[in-house]
């Protein structure tokens, strides 16, 4: 039986991920193997987590010992490596860890990789997933092409942009069978609430300030979570080796629009008066090193490989806010303990 190791699967992409690759596959393995940090949730995979074909294994890809030997037990034909450090605003706050997970945890997955896999790389891939945060801030004119030269801007980006590098050393130095996508930000159900649309669904729903970054007109480039999941899978069965594939959903929204649909969706959803929610919008300090805008030129995956985004926004976002009112219980779980600790102390002199 084939096998496939997954990090980071049990966190909001990764999630979505193993799910959609453990069903259409059931004659491969998929071994998710997750540290659990705040940002990792069982919960997430409770209705695949007896398939025959999934197992989960708890760990830290910094651990170079634990990684060998997860290794030598499996015999892995391939890697898709998710696991990181993903928050913008933890990482400006504490980069230290960063490093560790998002590149010495990305070196021993390669040095793994490359030592059981001892020069044979016929069938094998190692597939490292990235962001397009590590092309940096675009102005107003122009988009993300696989070409656009590096400029990460944060400590997160810094990482991953590192992270990229030394998979691309691997490949062109060992050889070794490796493809990258940067892909643009995503939402769907399952995303922790730090990160700006769950944030804003569960303080709407509690009636709590809505906190705007400046002056909310900074731009990202919306992408529903399973058109993400979708493209890697595609990548991984029929991307070129040593090649990168930017991943985005042509839907460019700045922060306010996106937080005022947001207000204007859930008042509906919950039978508001309309306006209501729109009354709690605070703009508050902007993010230190705040990137502008972010949109990708995703021709390349489309002329190569045929993937283009199927969820249309709107309703992306209707089956998102839907998700959230109706899984108070995963909400009202990741947002109990911890992460009130986090909240004030991000949030407090902001
Ligand atoms: P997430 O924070 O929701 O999940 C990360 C997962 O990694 C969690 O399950 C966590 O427990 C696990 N993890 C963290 N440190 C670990 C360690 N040391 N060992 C093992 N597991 C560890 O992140 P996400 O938003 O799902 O992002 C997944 C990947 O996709 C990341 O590499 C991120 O850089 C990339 N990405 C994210 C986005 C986005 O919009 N969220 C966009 C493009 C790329
Ligand atoms: O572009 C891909 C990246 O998208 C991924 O690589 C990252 O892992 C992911 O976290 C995301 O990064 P962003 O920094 O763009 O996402 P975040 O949700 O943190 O912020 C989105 C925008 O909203 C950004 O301009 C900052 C702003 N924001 C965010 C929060 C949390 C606010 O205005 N208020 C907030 O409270």
């Amino acid at each position: 039986m084939k096998k496939i190791l997954v990090t980071g699967g049990a966190g909001f992409i990764g999630s979505h991920l193993v799910r959609l690759l453990v069903k259409k596959y059931p004659d491969t393995l998929f071994v998710n193997l997750d540290l659990l940090t705040y940002a990792g949730n069982l919960a997430n995979l409770t209705d695949i987590q007896d398939y025959p074909n999934y197992e989960f294994v708890k760990g830290d890809i910094v651990d170079e010992e634990f990684i060998m030997a997860t290794f030598d037990a499996y015999q892995f034909d391939g890697v898709i490596h998710l696991a990181a450090e993903s928050h913008v605003d933890r990482s400006i706050a504490s980069p230290k860890e960063f490093i560790m997970t998002n590149i010495v945890g990305t070196v021993n997955l390669l040095n793994a990789a490359r030592f059981y896999w001892k020069d044979k790389y016929e069938g094998k891939r190692f597939y490292h997933v990235s962001t397009d945060e590590v092309y940096g801030s675009l102005g107003d004119e122009g988009k993300f092409m696989e070409t656009t030269p590096y400029d990460p801007r944060s400590p997160y980006s810094a990482s991953k942009a590192s992270s990229d590098h030394l998979v691309r050393a691997y490949h062109h130095t060992y050889g070794l069978p490796v493809v990258i996508s940067n892909c643009s930000n995503n939402y769907g159900p399952n995303q922790f609430p730090e990160k700006l649309i769950p944030l804003i669904i569960n303080n709407i729903r509690h009636s709590k300030p809505l906190p705007v970054y400046g002056q909310g007109t900074n731009i990202r480039d919306w992408l529903y979570v399973e058109d993400h999941a979708k493209a890697i899978d595609l990548i991984y069965e029929k991307g070129v080796d040593g090649e990168t594939y930017n991943i985005g959903g042509n839907n460019e929204r700045q922060n306010i629009d996106i937080v005022k649909t947001l207000c204007r969706i859930i008042d509906r959803q919950l039978g508001r008066p309309e306006g209501e929610s729109e009354k709690l919008i605070t703009y508050v300090k902007d993010r230190a090193g705040h990137d502008l805008r972010y949109a990708i030129d995703a021709t390349k995956i489309y002329e190569n490989l045929g993937w283009q985004p199927e969820v249309q926004f709107n309703d992306g976002f209707e089956k998102t806010v839907a998700w959230y009112l109706e899984n108070e219980k995963w909400l009202d779980e990741v947002t109990s303990g911890n992460y009130l600790k986090y909240y004030e102390k991000m949030y407090r002199d902001r």
